[in-house]
């Protein structure tokens, strides 16, 4: 029977092409999305896949969807922790509030979800789990306290977590994209961003399916003995 696949953040962006890749590998996959409806609505009928809307910060929610998502489409194999927003801001600028979100959702959210499915990983002695962190976790950004704090904690998280998975067949990576071609990356100013493109050494922005093949990759068999590891996808902007 095909694994199932959960991606947070499952119907856009990165983490719709990493829906999709999974898909065509011979994934079952189950998106989870926050935002629009009718986004939502248009990947179901493009896709055929599922996706269920909660909030990833909210704990209560992972732990009830994913219950949820196992009665009808069955144990949770693959976990991709995809979910993420920006709110940056100088520290100067950059309000609690903007703190916490990003904290809450972008590292919270890989432990609310962690919780929700290691148990079952743990019994049946075979999981995947892949987060995805960040170019600007390992390097920091300007004008990005929060997201590189939470970024660099899901390094730290997804080495903890591989110790604690690796004898039960189950891996823990990140996949760490650099500046990809998505609506987060298109909301950086102009000007900035063009800074940023001349930096990186392909000449590019790199594209959402790039990351995805990683992502199935580390989710494949073949990758059992790869755990703990972090891939770095950015044009060698960054190498780590
Ligand atoms: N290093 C040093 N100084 C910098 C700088 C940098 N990287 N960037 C800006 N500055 C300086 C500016 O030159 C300016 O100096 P002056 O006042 O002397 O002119 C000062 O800092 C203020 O800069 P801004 O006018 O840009 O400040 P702002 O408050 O209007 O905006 C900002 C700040 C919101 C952080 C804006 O610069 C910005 O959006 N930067 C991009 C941040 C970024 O890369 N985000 C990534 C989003 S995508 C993502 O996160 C996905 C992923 O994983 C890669």
């Amino acid at each position: 029977m095909a694994r199932l696949a959960l991606v947070t953040g499952g119907t856009r962006g990165i983490g719709e092409a990493i829906s999709l890749a999974l898909k065509r590998e011979g994934f079952t996959v189950v998106a989870n999305y926050v935002g629009s409806e009718e986004r939502a609505q248009a990947f179901r009928e493009r896709t055929g896949i599922p996706a269920y809307r909660w909030n990833v910060a909210d704990h209560q929610a992972c732990l009830e969807n994913v219950r949820m998502i196992e009665e009808r489409h069955g144990p949770v194999d693959v976990l991709v922790n995809n979910a993420g927003i920006t709110r940056d801001a100088t520290l100067l600028k950059m309000t609690f509030e903007m703190w916490r979100d990003v904290i809450e959702v972008n590292l919270g959210g890989c432990f609310n979800m962690a919780k929700a499915v290691f148990p079952g990983m743990r019994e049946r002695k075979w999981g995947r789990i892949v987060n995805i962190g960040s170019i600007n976790g390992q390097a920091g950004q300007y004008g990005q306290v929060n997201y590189a704090a939470a970024k660099s904690g899901i390094h730290g998280f997804t080495k903890a977590l591989a110790q604690e998975g690796a004898r039960y067949g189950i891996t823990v990576n990140a996949v760490a994209p650099g500046y990809i071609d998505t609506d987060m990356v298109a909301a950086v100013p102009a000007d900035v961003l063009e800074k940023i493109v001349a930096r990186i050494p392909v000449g590019r922005l790199g594209r959402a399916e790039e990351v995805a093949r990683g992502v199935v990759f580390l989710c494949s068999e073949d990758a059992g003995f790869i755990t703990g590891s972090t891939l770095s996808i950015n044009g060698g902007q960054h190498m780590y």
